[in-house]
C-alpha cells in the first residue's frame, strides 16, 4: 500500500469486518474512557437544512489514540422522494499524530451497531439479572442491532417480544428474531425493554413497566422526542450517556423542560458507572438508560474496523494527496 494511502471501505466491507462482540468490547472501553474524563468529545454540530427538510451533523471525537469525525444526516423524506435512505453516514478516521486520513468508511451500519452495543452494555451493567424476556417497542432498523447485541451479551436465552404501531413491522421482526408479536403493553412489561421509535409523545406507560425492569430509551435523540411516561424516570434510576447531549435531545429533554423531572434526579452517566465512580443498579426499582449516541462510540468502532481492514487486506487504497 502507498505510504499516504487511505483505505476506502463500503458498507459491505464494514459488515464483513465488524463483529458485535468486538463492537461491544470497543464501545464499553470508550464509555469508560468518557466516564474517566480521558476522551475528547466536543458537542455535535448541527447544520439545519430546513429548506431541504433535513439536517447534517458533525461528530468529532478522540479516545485512546484514535481520532475521527462522523458526518451524518437525517432526511426523513429521502426514501419516498429520492429512493435514498433517510440516514447516511460517512466516517473519517485520522491518525492523531499526523492527521493523515487512515480510512474513509460507510458509517450507517457503524451507527446502528454502536447503538445496539451501547444498550446491551447498559443492560449488562444495570439490569437486575439476565433477562428471561426482552421487549422491543419499535421494530425497525435499530431493533435488529439491539437484539444482536443483547444476544451477544446474554446468549440466545431470552424470549423476544415484538411490538410496533405497524403490525407488519412487528411481524417481520418477530419472524426474523424467532420472537412473538405482542401488544405495546406486553413488550413494555419485559425484564429488559428496548424502546426505539421516533415518537414525540410517551409510548411506554408507567403502569406497564414492572419493578425489577431495565429500560433502554434509544429513540429520543433530538429535541422534543420522547418515548417514556415521565413517571418511569421519576420512579426509576436514570443513567444518561452524556449530560450535554441527553439534556438537550435525549429521553430526559422533554420532562426536564416541563419540570416533570429535575436534573438532580438524574443518577449518573453510563461512563461514570463503568468507571466505578457511581453505583449501578443497587437498590433501584427500575433502571433507565437514556441514549443519544456519542461520538466516542463511533471513533472506537471505526478504529476496530480500520485495524481489521488492514489485517485482512480489505478495502480500496486511495491516495488523496498524490
Ligand atoms: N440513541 C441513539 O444513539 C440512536 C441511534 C440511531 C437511531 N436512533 C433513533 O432511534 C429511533 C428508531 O430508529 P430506527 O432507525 O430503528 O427507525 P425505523 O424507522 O427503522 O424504526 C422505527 C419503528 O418504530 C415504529 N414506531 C413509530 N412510532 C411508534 C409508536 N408510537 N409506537 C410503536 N412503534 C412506533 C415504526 O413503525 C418503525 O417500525 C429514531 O428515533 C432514531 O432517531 C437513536
Amino acid at each position: 500500500m502507498p505510504p499516504h494511502a487511505t483505505i476506502l471501505l463500503s458498507r459491505s466491507d464494514v459488515q464483513k469486518l465488524l463483529s458485535m462482540e468486538a463492537a461491544i468490547a470497543a464501545v464499553e472501553a470508550a464509555f469508560a474512557a468518557h466516564g474517566e474524563g480521558r476522551a475528547l468529545m466536543p458537542p455535535k454540530v448541527y447544520l439545519e437544512l430546513d429548506a431541504y427538510h433535513g439536517d447534517l451533523r458533525a461528530m468529532p471525537a478522540y479516545v485512546d489514540g484514535a481520532a475521527g469525525v462522523k458526518w451524518v444526516n437525517s432526511h426523513p423524506e429521502n426514501p419516498a422522494r429520492f429512493d435514498l435512505p433517510s440516514v447516511m453516514g460517512m466516517y473519517i478516521l485520522s491518525d492523531p499524530a499526523t492527521a493523515l486520513p487512515l480510512a474513509v468508511m460507510d458509517a450507517t451500519l457503524l451507527t446502528a451497531v454502536r447503538t445496539g452495543a451501547a444498550a446491551a452494555i447498559a443492560s449488562k451493567h444495570l439490569a437486575a439479572r439476565a433477562p428471561r424476556t426482552v421487549g422491543f417497542v419499535g421494530c425497525g432498523v435499530q431493533a435488529r442491532t439491539l437484539l444482536e447485541a443483547h444476544r451477544a451479551v446474554y446468549g440466545d436465552t431470552f424470549e423476544v417480544l415484538c411490538a410496533d404501531v405497524s403490525e407488519h413491522a412487528a411481524r417481520v421482526f418477530a419472524e426474523e428474531a424467532r420472537g412473538r408479536v405482542v401488544s405495546l403493553e406486553e413488550a413494555s412489561g419485559a425484564d429488559v425493554v428496548n424502546a426505539s421509535t421516533p415518537a414525540r409523545a410517551p409510548v411506554v406507560k408507567r403502569a406497564w413497566v414492572k419493578d425489577g425492569a431495565h429500560v433502554n430509551a434509544i429513540g429520543a435523540d433530538a429535541h422534543g422526542k420522547q418515548e417514556l411516561d415521565p413517571a418511569i424516570l421519576v420512579d426509576g434510576r436514570v443513567v444518561i450517556d452524556d449530560w450535554e447531549q441527553a439534556t438537550h435531545s435525549g429521553e430526559v429533554n422533554v420532562p426536564l423542560e416541563t419540570g416533570e423531572l429535575r436534573r438532580e434526579q438524574i443518577h449518573a452517566t453510563l461512563g461514570e458507572v463503568l468507571a466505578g465512580k457511581r453505583p449501578g443498579r443497587e437498590g433501584a426499582r427500575i433502571t433507565v438508560f437514556d441514549s443519544t449516541g456519542l461520538a466516542v462510540q463511533d471513533v472506537a468502532l471505526a478504529r476496530v474496523v480500520h485495524a481489521a481492514a488492514r489485517e485482512q487486506g480489505l478495502g480500496t487504497s486511495f491516495d488523496f494527496f498524490r
